[in-house]
C-alpha cells in the first residue's frame, strides 16, 4: 500500500494537461467515483490496525496533492485558452459612465434656487386643464385668440377640457384656496398647437411667479426680476421693462437683459439690439384676483412668467429647439450641474 501510495505520489507530480478538457479527465481519472484514489480508500479498509495511522495520512497527502495539481492544471489551461481567444482579461474595464442632469431641469433648479432664497415656495398643477383655470378665471375674453384652435389643444369630446398653453393655471388654482399672503414659483410643461421646427415646438416649458400681499407695487416687481437676472445671468447685467399686454395682468410688461454676450454692444445674438427678451411680467388685474374670491381693495399682486428653453438658449446658445426634447446623449452630456 505504501509503495503504491509513493508511486502515485510521483507520477501526480509529472501530470499534464494541453487543455481543460483534458484536465478535466485527469480528475475523473484519479477523484472520480470510481477513481484511482477511490479504489484505493476502499483498499484502506484492508490495513491491519496497528499501520492504519501512518497509511491514512500518506492518504490524505496524496488526496491533497491530486487535488492541487488538478486544480494548476485547469487553471493553466484556462488562462491558455484565454490568451488564444480574443478577450483580454488584463484589460482595463471601461469607465461607466454616470447620467447627467437635463439642461432644461439644470437651468429649471437654478431659477428655482434664486426665487427660494426670496421666499417663493414650489406650487404645482395639472397640465390636462380646464377651461376656467387656463382663461377664463385669468380674465381671457370668450373670443381672445389665444383659445383659438391654432394655439390650444382641445381634447376631442370635451371642448372644455385641454392641455394648458401657460402655466398660469397653477396661480389660478393656488388663489383659490390658498390663504394669503401667496409667493409662489410653478414650474411646468405646457402645449401649444405649433408646428414642430427649429424654433417653436408643441410643448415646451414655462416657470411663472406670483406674490399677492397687502401693498405689493411694480416696484417690487421690477427690484425682484433685477435680482434675478443679475444673479442668473451676472451682476453687470442690465434688465429694461418694455410696455405689453397680457389679458391677466395690467400694467404689463416685457422685460429684456443685457446681451449675455456682448453685454449690450450689439451682436448677432441680439441682433445688434444690445438687448434680449426674456419674459413676460406685470401686476395682477383686479379682476382676476376678485375672480378667484381675492378683494382687490386689500390686496394687489405682480406675476412673471418665462420660458425654460428660451433661458437655456441664452446660456447655453442651443440653434435647435428640438435638442431639449429628443435625448440625443452626445448632447445631454455637454451639460454639467453642480446639484
Ligand atoms: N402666461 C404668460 C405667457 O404664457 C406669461 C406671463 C406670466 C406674463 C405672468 C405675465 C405674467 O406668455
Amino acid at each position: 500500500m505504501t509503495e503504491k501510495i509513493e508511486k502515485l505520489m510521483s507520477e501526480v507530480a509529472t501530470l499534464a494537461a494541453k487543455s481543460a478538457d483534458e484536465a478535466e479527465a485527469l480528475r475523473i481519472k484519479y477523484l472520480g467515483r470510481k477513481g484511482v484514489l477511490t479504489v484505493l480508500m476502499n483498499d484502506f479498509r484492508n490495513v491491519p490496525a496497528e499501520q492504519k495511522r501512518e497509511i491514512g495520512q500518506k492518504l490524505n497527502i496524496l488526496k491533497t496533492a491530486i487535488q492541487d495539481k488538478i486544480n494548476e492544471l485547469k487553471e493553466a489551461a484556462e488562462v491558455q485558452q484565454n490568451a488564444g481567444s480574443s478577450i483580454d482579461l488584463t484589460r482595463t474595464p471601461y469607465p461607466i459612465s454616470l447620467g447627467t442632469r437635463h439642461p432644461l431641469t439644470i437651468v429649471k433648479n437654478e431659477i428655482v434656487d434664486i426665487f427660494s432664497r426670496l421666499g417663493f415656495t414650489l406650487a404645482e398643477g395639472p397640465e390636462v386643464e380646464d377651461d376656467w383655470h387656463v382663461y377664463s378665471s385669468l380674465n381671457f375674453a370668450d373670443d381672445h385668440p389665444a383659445r383659438d384652435m391654432q394655439d390650444t389643444f382641445f381634447v376631442e369630446s370635451h371642448p372644455d377640457i385641454i392641455l394648458r398653453s401657460h402655466t398660469s393655471n397653477v396661480q389660478s388654482r393656488v388663489m383659490e384656496k390658498t390663504q394669503l399672503p401667496i409667493r409662489i414659483l410653478c414650474p411646468g410643461r405646457v402645449y401649444r398647437n405649433e408646428a414642430v421646427s427649429a424654433r417653436a415646438h408643441c410643448f415646451f416649458h414655462q416657470i411663472e411667479g406670483l406674490y399677492i400681499d397687502k401693498n405689493v407695487s411694480f416696484t417690487d416687481l421690477k427690484q425682484v426680476l433685477l435680482l434675478f437676472a443679475q444673479e442668473l445671468f451676472g451682476p453687470d447685467t442690465k434688465i429694461r421693462l418694455r410696455p405689453s399686454y397680457f389679458p391677466f395682468t395690467e400694467p404689463s410688461a416685457e422685460m429684456d437683459v443685457s446681451c449675455t454676450i456682448c453685454g449690450g454692444k450689439g451682436c448677432s445674438m441680439c441682433k445688434g439690439s444690445g438687448w434680449l427678451e426674456i419674459l413676460g411680467c406685470g401686476m395682477v388685474d383686479p379682476a382676476v384676483l376678485e375672480a378667484n374670491g381675492i378683494d382687490s381693495s386689500v390686496y394687489t399682486g405682480y406675476a412673471f412668467g418665462m420660458g425654460i428653453e428660451r433661458i437655456a438658449n441664452l446660456k447655453y446658445q442651443v440653434k435647435d429647439l428640438r435638442m431639449f426634447s429628443e435625448n440625443d446623449i452626445r448632447f445631454l452630456d455637454e451639460f454639467t450641474s453642480a446639484n
